[in-house]
């Protein structure tokens, strides 16, 4: 069987770690091998990068050192987690990647898409996600549930209109990818955000023809 890369994206306290763990439990029982990673992070240097980029200690950061520091984590992550991992047959599901560098540097801040792109490009090279959720929920929902769980690092101390913006961009990537972006209704309980990635996930092995055998 072949590996699948799967990634996770929305906006702030939207329940993609929450869903990450049935996530992976629904794919191994169907015979998946899965690894669970994270962006920025998913190796020793990717999370220190992360401990810079979400760290109020560089608050003011440029946008152009933010946006390289993504995806210098990212060139890490690809080369010793994702590429060795999918080329083994293992199933990637990664919590965000570069579309959330669209959103929240693209969209959020406003870098043009075409120096992202130019990164992206190099970076991944053909790479990109076979399927990409994205929870997609009202910006001042997602902000209260995240404002509950942990204090403001240095993106979600951003202004509504920041977040708005990246839902927005979101929605046109979405928009502009419906060969692999879906887009699953967060602002449900829990349960039955659940069910809808559920039901997407049966959708997406139906078209796995080395995994539609395991279904029927
Ligand atoms: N559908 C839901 N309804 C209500 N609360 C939820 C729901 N999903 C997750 N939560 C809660 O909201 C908080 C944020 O969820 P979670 O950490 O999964 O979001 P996230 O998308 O990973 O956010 P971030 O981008 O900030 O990492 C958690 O306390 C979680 O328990
Ligand atoms: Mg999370």
């Amino acid at each position: 069987m072949s590996g699948r890369f799967i990634t996770l994206e929305g906006g702030e306290g939207a329940g993609k770690t929450t869903q990450l763990t049935f996530m992976r439990d629904y794919l191994e029982q169907t015979g998946c091998r899965v690894v669970v990673t994270r962006e920025p992070g998913g190796t020793v240097l990717g999370e220190e990068i992360r401990g810079l980029l979400l760290s109020h200690r560089h608050d003011g950061m440029s946008l152009a050192a933010e946006t390289l520091l993504m995806f210098a984590a990212r060139a890490e992550h690809l080369e010793r987690v994702i590429r060795p991992a999918l080329a083994e047959g293992r199933w990637v599901l990664c919590d965000r990647f570069t579309d959330a560098t669209y959103a929240y540097q693209g969209g959020g801040r406003g870098l043009a898409q075409g120096r992202i792109a130019v990164l992206e490009d190099w970076v991944q090279g053909a790479l990109r996600p076979d399927l990409t959720l994205l929870f997609d929920l009202p910006v001042m929902v997602g902000l209260a549930r995240a404002g509950k769980r942990s204090a403001a690092d240095r993106f979600e101390q951003e202004d509504a209109a920041f977040f708005a913006r990246v839902r927005a961009m979101y929605l046109a990537r979405a928009a502009q990818h419906p060969d692999r972006y879906r887009v699953v209704n967060a602002d449900q309980p829990i349960a039955a955000v659940r069910a809808e990635v559920k039901s997407r996930l049966v959708e997406f092995l139906h078209c796995s023809p080395d995994h539609r055998s395991i279904l029927q």
